[in-house]
């Protein structure tokens, strides 16, 4: 079973708390996004491997560790993803991103993929893979998969917001996957959206409702 870190500093779920808010205009929901990300990204990011370079202060030469060149793949699912990668980006300039392209069906809430197009040294790095929501956790199974698909073994799955029962479907179907949730909330509703959550992510990220 694959560990689930569920975050509970204070400065996380102030900011996930104005995200939940109907009131919050898309211009906020947005920054908080990326707010929320680059906070996560500080923890999801811990074990990267590092190297040695040699540098010089203004007091002698001395040694000291950067973080070892091809060391990460961001991989938004989109489109609500996409609100996340900025957060990762400007910690880890050198990450490079792929894209998944997934949307859920309205009746199935089955994903559905129609696009896909990741890193063409993907599998060197340490894959980042971001979605603000968790629901039923069916685009999170089937992204993972093709990631796999394509040869990458080192996948991480971050989200603002999961629901239990998404996370349990992700732990079964990919127990190698480590999961990074800012909060762990209550349960789906009758339409697969999770509650309290904090409603359609996309649509309140990118203002088309
Ligand atoms: C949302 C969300 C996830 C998915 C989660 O995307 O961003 O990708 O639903 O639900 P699941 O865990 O039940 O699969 P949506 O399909 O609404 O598409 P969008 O990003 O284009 O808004
Ligand atoms: N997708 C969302 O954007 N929100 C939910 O609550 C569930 C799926």
């Amino acid at each position: 079973m694959s560990s689930l870190h569920i975050f509970n500093h204070p400065l996380i779920c102030h900011k996930i708390t104005m995200m939940r808010d109907k009131n919050t205009t898309t211009k906020d929901f947005r920054e908080l996004a990326e707010e929320v990300t680059m906070l996560m990204a500080y923890e999801v990011t811990r074990n990267l491997p590092l190297r040695e370079v040699e540098i010089e202060t203004p007091i002698c030469k001395t040694t000291s560790k950067v973080v070892a060149g091809r060391s990460v793949g961001v991989v938004p699912i989109l489109r609500a993803g996409l609100g996340m990668v900025d957060g990762i980006v400007r910690l880890i300039p050198n990450a490079k991103v792929g894209h998944i392209g997934l949307y859920r069906d309205p009746e199935t809430h089955m994903p559905v993929e129609y696009y896909c197009k990741l890193p063409v040294d993907a599998q060197e790095r340490t894959i980042i893979v971001v979605d603000p929501m968790l629901a039923t956790g069916g685009s999170a199974v089937a992204a993972i998969q093709f990631i796999k698909d394509r040869g990458c073994k080192d996948i991480k799955l971050m989200n603002l917001i999961a629901a239990p029962e998404g996370v349990k479907v992700v732990q079964e179907a990919h127990p190698d996957v480590e999961i990074y949730v800012a909060s762990l909330d209550e349960k789906l509703n009758d339409h697969a959206y999770i509650v309290p959550g904090l409603g359609d992510a996309g649509d309140r990220l990118f203002g088309t409702k």
